[in-house]
């Protein structure tokens, strides 16, 4: 006869005592049996908290939507703690009428609701010379993807006025860096919203709270949380986040400005380092692919190292602007794995892989990094970043 499992004969706790009742957590937080699922920082990446980045744990994620508590934060000067009742929004410069809004005044106007990726320039970006981080969270998770609610950008401008002579805008955070970023009108008037919300509830501090800007498509770094001050101008203002940083050092010592679209990209979530195989048999190989040119039209997965590809089945919305799931349901009988996604997108655009980035971008950069990720898989299941020359 079979052993007995105890799972099953032997009464558990939880089924021999009454429960917590309700309000013993009047805001939900996940099962005990989930605290391995947060967001990490990479303690050698930089000097201090403050001036520092962590990492989404896409590895223990699913379907479409990033948790709020685990959207991964990038501050510059700390997380601002403000006041909603003490917040303004200024909009001055090159308009008719210089106007400040308070979030009720924001509140107010015609919402919208849309769900998108926000990817930081750097994502990836310690990987440019070769395989470094052993985690998915570590080498992807500078992203999230969550649906804002707030108001278009559009909306706040046509109320000032905006003067014809009038191209750029710098927007400004409340944030102790007081971080400052040019936007073209052209994008402001296209698809940026101003948000105060994100999955249904306020945006939380880490991430803007009560106000940030809403970049569809374009690096994280132009999404100003904590927004306070909007200025409309004719050229860029040349900040510091756009000149020393968030450029790209090209091969010839030359360096690429205003590089705002993040370009098509995909990531093998499960199995990866954080999360190894553990079954022979049936097993559900699963990932994330974006664009910040549209929606992704398809996402392929190779086994061998990019020698063949099959085409991976997404599931869920498809939306642009949005990261989107794909699952490979397949069998292993414990042999050695290469795995590779790649994402196209719909203008037919294919993610590089790593050397054919490298072809034109050379290794002296930091940002941009969209080549294919390559996990192996050994035969114990054990998973690690590794590159193919
Ligand atoms: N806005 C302000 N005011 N201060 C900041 O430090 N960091 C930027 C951007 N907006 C930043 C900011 C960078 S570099 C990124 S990648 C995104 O916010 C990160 O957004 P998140 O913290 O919600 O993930």
């Amino acid at each position: 006869a079979p052993t007995p499992d105890p799972a099953i004969t032997e009464i558990q706790d939880w089924n021999r005592y009454l429960g917590d009742g309700v309000d013993r957590r009047p805001y939900g937080v996940p099962s005990k049996f989930e605290k391995d699922v947060i967001r990490r920082d990479v303690s050698w990446l930089t000097a201090s908290p403050e001036s520092s980045v962590n990492f989404t744990p896409l590895h223990a994620l699913d379907g479409i939507i990033t948790p709020s508590g685990v959207c991964f934060e990038r501050h510059h000067g700390g997380i601002a703690e403000i006041d909603p009742a003490q917040h303004r929004l200024m909009i001055h410069g090159l308009v008719d009428t210089p106007l400040v809004f308070t979030m009720d005044d924001i509140k107010r106007m015609p919402r919208i609701n849309k769900i998108y990726f926000l990817e930081c320039a750097a994502n990836s970006g310690m990987e440019w010379r070769g395989a470094q981080l052993n985690g998915c969270q570590f080498t992807h998770g500078m992203i999230h993807n969550v649906m804002y609610t707030g108001v278009t950008l559009k909306t706040l401008l046509e109320q000032a006025g905006v003067k014809s002579n009038a191209k750029w805008l710098l927007l400004e955070g409340a944030d102790s860096a007081g971080m400052d970023r040019s936007l073209p009108l052209e994008k402001a008037l296209d698809d940026v919203m101003i948000a105060y919300a994100m999955n249904g509830e306020a945006l939380r501090p880490e991430n803007g709270y009560p106000l940030r800007a809403v970049i569809p498509g374009w690096q994280g770094n132009l999404w100003v949380k904590w927004l306070r001050r909007i200025e409309v101008g004719d050229m860029p203002w040349q900040t510091r986040e756009e000149t020393s940083k968030y450029t790209d050092l090209m091969p010839d010592g030359r360096a690429r400005k205003y590089t705002f679209v993040m370009d098509a990209k995909s990531v093998i979530t499960s199995p990866s380092p954080q999360a190894p195989l553990k079954h022979k048999g049936r097993n559900v190989l699963t990932g994330i692919a974006w664009s910040g040119r549209g929606t992704v039209k398809r996402v392929d997965v190779s086994m061998d190292g990019g020698r063949n590809w099959v085409e991976a089945r997404i599931d869920g919305p498809v939306l642009n602007k949005s990261i989107v799931r794909f699952y490979v349901d397949f069998d292993w009988n414990g042999e050695e794995l290469m795995l590779q996604s790649r994402a196209i997108d719909e203008t037919g655009y294919v993610q590089p892989t790593k050397a054919e980035l490298r072809k034109i971008r050379g290794v002296n950069s930091v940002y941009h990094n969209n080549g294919i990720q390559t996990w192996l898989v050994h035969p114990d299941g054990v998973t690690e970043n590794v590159e193919i020359a």
